[in-house]
C-alpha cells in the first residue's frame, strides 16, 4: 500500500508524540518552491522580481496541542523537537524556520500557543529553489489558520522574511516568501519590490519549455556572502543618495552617477548589475507579451553574464552548465536564486532537453565529479491548506 504524504505526516506525528488522543483536529498545508525568470538580487535594491512558484513543495501537517510546548517533527531529519524556548537551535538548525515565524508572529502581538508540526518535502534543498522559505511560509499560514490571525497573504510574506531576517540570519529580501504566498498556477508574478505593488503574467510559450538543471553544489546562504551583497547594495546607495537625496532605493539611481559618486569598484559593479536587471526586467516582460523566446533566452544568458562578472554570486560549476548550454544553442540559460551553486534555469525549443542534458551531464561528471540533475515542473499554486 502507498501511503499519501498526508498519512505518513499523520503517523510520524503519533509516533513521536504518542499522546495523540487529544481532540484538536489535524489540518494540512503546502507550500511550494518558486523559480526566478528574471530579477535576480534586485529584491533588497527596490528592483522589480519576476518569479513563479513550481510544483515542489514542503507539505506540513499542523494541530492545536493544548500544551505550553511546540512540538515539532522533521519526516526528513527523522528528527524532533520539544520546546517553549525560541532559542536558535545550532543543532536542529531544520527547526529554527519554524521557532523563527513563531517568535516573529509573538513580536507582532499575534497569539501562538502550544501546537503539534510534522513537515516533509520535495523540494531540493540548498538547490537555490527556497525550500526554506517554503517552510516559513507554510508555518506562518498553517498558524494563521489554527489561530485564526486574520492577517492577509502579503503579510504572512512580510512575516516569514521577518524570521529569515531575524531569527535564521539571511538578511534576504522580500521575493520568495512573497511569490510562495500569493503565486498563481501558470503565472509570473511582476512584483515592485519598493512598493509591493504586483501583477500576474501568464508564462505561455507554447512550442518551448523551461526546465531546471542542479548543479549539485549546496549552497548555504548564512555562510556565503548573501549578506555582503546586501551591505555592498546598502553602501553604494548611501554614497548615490549624498548627491542625490531623494533616492528611494539602488534600482532608481541615475547611471550617469555612477562615477561620479566614490563609489569602490566593486561597489560600483554592483550597481552596474542592478541597474542592468531593470532594462532586462522590462524586455523579459515584454518578449513574453510579445511571444518572443529568442529575444527572452538572450536576456537570461546577459543576466547570468552579469551575476557571475559584476555581481559575483555565480561559481565555476554553474558558469561550466550555462556555457555548456549556450555553445549547444539552447535558447535561454541563467543560475536562480542567492547563487554560489544551486540551480540553471533553461529555456529552449519542447522536446530536445533530453539529449541536451544527457550531453551535458557526462562532461560536467568529466569535468567537476559531480551529477548533475534535471527537474521538470509545473508554474503551481502559492500556499495552500489541503483539504
Ligand atoms: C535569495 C533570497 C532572495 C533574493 C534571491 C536573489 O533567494 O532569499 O530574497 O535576494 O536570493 O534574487
Amino acid at each position: 500500500m502507498v501511503l499519501s504524504v498526508k498519512e505518513i505526516l499523520a503517523q510520524s506525528l503519533k509516533a513521536a508524540f504518542p499522546d495523540f488522543s487529544d481532540p484538536f483536529p489535524l489540518r494540512f498545508f503546502s507550500a511550494p518552491g518558486r523559480i526566478n525568470l528574471i530579477g535576480e538580487h534586485v529584491d533588497y535594491a527596490g528592483g522589480t522580481v519576476f518569479p513563479a512558484a513550481i510544483d515542489f513543495r514542503v507539505f506540513l501537517a499542523v494541530r492545536k496541542n493544548g500544551r505550553e510546548d511546540f512540538r515539532i517533527y522533521s519526516q526528513d531529519f527523522q528528527s524532533e523537537l520539544i520546546t517553549n524556548s525560541l532559542a536558535y537551535s545550532e543543532t536542529k538548525t531544520w527547526a529554527n524556520y519554524i521557532l523563527g515565524v513563531i517568535s516573529e508572529a509573538r513580536k507582532k502581538g499575534l497569539s501562538v500557543q502550544g501546537f503539534d508540526l510534522a513537515f516533509t518535502g520535495n523540494i531540493p534543498q540548498g538547490a537555490g529553489l527556497s525550500s526554506s522559505a517554503a517552510v516559513e511560509v507554510g508555518t506562518a499560514f498553517a498558524l494563521s489558520q489554527i489561530f485564526s490571525w486574520g492577517i492577509s497573504r502579503e503579510e504572512i510574506a512580510l512575516l516569514s522574511q521577518s524570521a529569515e531576517n531575524h531569527f535564521v540570519g539571511v538578511n534576504c529580501g522580500i521575493m520568495d516568501q512573497f511569490v510562495i504566498a500569493t503565486a498563481k498556477p501558470s503565472s509570473c508574478i511582476s512584483l515592485d519590490t519598493e512598493s509591493l505593488e504586483y501583477s500576474y503574467h501568464s508564462l505561455d510559450l507554447p512550442g518551448f519549455e523551461f526546465y531546471l538543471i542542479d548543479s549539485k553544489v549546496k549552497h548555504n546562504l548564512k555562510e556565503s556572502e548573501y549578506n555582503d551583497r546586501r551591505r555592498e547594495v546598502e553602501s553604494a546607495t548611501e554614497k548615490l543618495r549624498k548627491f542625490d537625496p531623494g533616492l528611494k532605493n539602488l534600482n532608481e539611481a541615475d547611471p550617469e552617477n555612477l562615477n561620479s559618486v566614490g563609489l569602490t569598484e566593486t561597489e560600483k559593479k554592483r550597481a552596474e548589475h542592478i541597474l542592468g536587471e531593470r532594462s532586462r526586467v522590462r524586455n523579459v516582460i515584454r518578449y513574453l507579451k510579445e511571444k518572443d523566446p529568442v529575444g527572452l533566452g538572450k536576456e537570461l544568458y546577459l543576466c547570468h553574464q552579469s551575476l557571475a562578472e559584476k555581481f559575483q554570486v555565480s561559481c565555476e560549476e554553474t558558469d561550466f552548465i550555462v556555457n555548456n548550454l549556450h555553445a549547444r544553442n539552447v535558447l535561454g540559460a541563467r543560475m536562480i536564486g542567492g547563487g554560489f551553486g544551486g540551480c540553471i534555469l533553461v529555456l529552449d525549443k519542447e522536446g530536445r532537453s533530453e539529449s541536451v542534458f544527457s550531453e551535458l551531464q557526462k562532461e560536467y561528471l568529466r569535468t567537476f565529479g559531480l551529477e548533475a540533475k534535471i527537474y521538470r515542473f509545473r508554474i503551481s499554486e502559492g500556499v495552500r491548506e489541503d483539504t
